[in-house]
């Protein structure tokens, strides 16, 4: 019969009294996990994140509060609101991981670590991925899937079955269900022991390397292009990674940024929108073709003022900022050594051109014009008149055009016909949103913010009927125009 003292004795569960919170699905890994936390003394809080996905999960939390209850834990239930939708996985993931505390300890065991070894394998994953997870905070690591079962069982614990725990539809579970039997039987030996043994010596060599790769300056192409393979992809693939929602990006990426290190290119797309620029001998990480907003799907906002109809915050105050700060630079790199001016259109675009401007370090110039595409309704009407025009003559200047939001993209063809016939040196434009869906092209636009969805936002500049334009963020519209 397995007791909890045999499986304890393989668990490195922090020392008796420490605090700890476990994350307790009720499947019987997390069970174990809380029986075994309360045995080894600590002061367990359990806790059960109710995505509202399922049907009955609320009730999956009352059987995990009973099980606390015997062990003497503390119980939190928490409920996050994920929509279902694409990257359901991911973001309910992201939803978990907010509401538990960042030591949460969770009840991977060695078979959850040989199934992620092998996925990655599938993935096409590195020495990094085929190191597995990283076993911090995974107290059941040295354990097998059946001891947490027998454990269960010998206590009378009635495990939670996640059904989807069998649906072949997910990789996992055939890599689970069939692959493992299956080199079991080839190998004729324990393969899971074997992988999560594998990845925790293949853990201390990538740990070696990432440690190592320290020293070596991504924003220094000569330092990037001199230095070990090894060293140099974990440099840029570092680099690239900001943010810890960015995937890492893949080895054809990370081979882009090095050709532009060593001389071969100038510039290369990174995904996202972003792009790596070599600027004499440095490298200089940015974008130009726009971020996609992500939307978060929280409803609850600090708004600048009270009003019913501001609805959610498509682009915050501090990401504006940042994206602000891009497009300077890539224009600073791009115009160096030149003088360009900057033309805004009013009312719209002022808010956007005074920050961009401060970030621009050039002796540029600004000029500012007005059009009227009539009236206030939310739709352009296609008809454009121009109602302020430019005080600076435009001939052999270099022309940035900056634009709060191209939708239709009609006022900003009918302005850059009209300015093409006033003889600047070169006309680019640089656009804070780009709405997605409606205009046909536009490879026209040099510098993108943010690709927005097909909502009407107000705010940076933005309004409606004058309303709005002082929000120091970008939010959706939600009253009638
Ligand atoms: P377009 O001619 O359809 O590309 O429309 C561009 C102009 O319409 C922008 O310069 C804005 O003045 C206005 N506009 C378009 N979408 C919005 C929005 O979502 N909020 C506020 N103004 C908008
Ligand atoms: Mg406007």
């Amino acid at each position: 019969m397995t007791t909890p003292a045999e499986l304890l004795a393989r668990c490195p569960f922090p020392p008796p009294g420490s605090p700890v919170t476990c994350a307790v699905s009720g499947g019987a890994d997390s069970l174990a996990l809380l029986v075994l936390a309360a045995e080894a003394g600590c002061d367990v809080t359990a806790v059960h994140v109710d995505h509202g996905l399922r049907p009955g999960s609320g009730a999956e939390a009352d059987r995990v509060a009973e099980v606390a209850a015997r062990v003497g834990a503390a119980f939190r239930a928490e409920v996050v609101a994920v929509r279902a939708g694409p990257n359901l996985e991911a973001r309910s993931r992201r939803a978990r991981y907010a509401v538990l505390p960042a030591d949460v300890l969770t009840g991977h065991t060695a078979d959850d670590q040989a199934e992620t070894v092998l996925l990655n394998l599938l993935r096409g994953a590195g020495l990094d991925g085929l190191a597995g997870y990283d076993p911090r905070r995974r107290p059941l690591r040295g354990l097998r899937r059946r001891e947490t079962q027998a454990l269960c069982s010998a206590l009378g614990l009635h495990p939670l079955q996640d059904p989807s725990n069998d649906d072949p539809r997910f990789r996992r579970n055939r890599v689970r269900h069939e692959l493992l039997p299956l080199l079991d039987a080839i190998a004729e030996r324990d393969v899971a022991a074997v992988l999560s043994r594998q990845a925790a010596v293949l853990r201390s060599d990538a740990e070696l390397l990432e440690e190592l790769a320290l020293a070596v300056d991504p924003g220094d192409a000569a330092a990037l292009a001199a230095a070990p393979a090894a060293l140099a992809h974990r440099a840029v693939r570092r680099w690239l990674r900001t943010g810890d929602e960015r995937h890492p990006p893949d080895a054809a990426t990370v081979a882009r940024v090095l050709a532009v290190a060593r001389g071969e290119a100038v510039a290369c797309e990174v995904g996202g929108g972003r792009e790596v620029r070599r600027s004499r001998q440095k490298m200089v990480l940015g974008g130009t073709r726009g971020y996609v907003a992500d939307v978060p799907s929280e409803p609850e906002h600090q708004h600048l003022f009270e009003s019913p109809d501001l609805g959610e915050v498509v682009v915050d105050a501090a990401t504006l900022q940042a994206r602000v700060a891009e497009l300077g630079a890539a224009i600073t790199l791009d115009y160096a050594e030149r003088a360009p001016l900057l033309i805004g259109v009013l009312k719209g675009a002022a808010t956007f051109m005074t920050d961009l401007a401060r970030t621009i370090a050039l002796p540029l110039e600004i000029d500012f014009m007005a059009v009227s595409s009539y009236g206030n309704a939310t739709r352009t009407s296609g008809v454009v008149r121009i109602v302020k025009d430019l005080d600076i003559d435009l001939t052999g200047r270099d022309v940035i055009l900056v634009e709060d939001i191209v939708d239709s993209g009609l006022t900003l063809s009918y302005l850059r016909k009209t300015l093409a016939a006033r003889g600047a040196n070169s006309l680019e434009v640089c656009a804070l949103l780009v709405r997605e869906g409606l205009q046909k092209t536009d490879e026209e636009l040099r510098y993108v913010g943010f690709r927005i969805p097909p909502k009407f936002v107000v705010g940076y500049g933005l309004d409606v009927a004058e309303k709005y334009r002082n929000l120091p963020y970008v939010c959706v519209f939600e009253g009638n125009a």
